[in-house]
């Protein structure tokens, strides 16, 4: 069924003004822009948006990269929307990650792998709130 899912376009790439290439593989995917914005992420947004992996001994790292430049945020909508952007985005891991994908395309390390993806349909709803209204999602 369609759904959505959520994305971040990581600092990694903004940087290399891949934003527009980035999309244009999430488009060719089948999914479906429906909102978008650039932002700065604050501390406290990186540090809310990843509290799950508060423990995670890469925790501190992974804040401040994802504070260390611009990202875009979107909603993506598409036929099962976060299958289909977890298999164009590949494994975490650039080293891992399969021909043709974003990450394996684009991706500098485990760390500044150029985008983030909701896992669950769960998820990517308390990922979209995160970071949207519902007034600013045009589907
Ligand atoms: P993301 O999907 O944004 O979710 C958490 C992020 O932590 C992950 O992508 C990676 O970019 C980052 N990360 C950094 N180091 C590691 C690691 N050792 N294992 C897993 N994720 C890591």
């Amino acid at each position: 069924a369609v759904s959505r899912t959520f994305s971040i376009i990581k600092p990694d790439a903004t940087r290399r003004n891949l934003t527009g290439a980035v999309t244009k593989m999430l488009e060719e995917a089948g999914l479906r822009v429906i909102a978008s914005k650039r932002i700065h992420m604050t501390r406290e947004q990186a540090e809310g948006f990843y509290a799950v992996h508060k423990e995670r001994p890469f925790f501190g790292e992974l804040v401040d990269f994802m504070m260390s430049g611009p990202v875009v945020v979107q909603v993506l909508e598409g036929e099962d929307a976060v299958v289909r952007n977890r298999k164009i985005m590949g494994a975490t891991n650039p080293a891992d990650a399969e021909e043709g994908t974003i990450r394996k395309t684009f991706a500098e390390s485990i760390e500044a792998n150029s985008v983030h993806g909701s896992d669950s349909d769960e998820n990517a709803a308390i990922e979209i709130a995160f970071f949207f209204d519902e007034g600013e999602i045009v589907g």
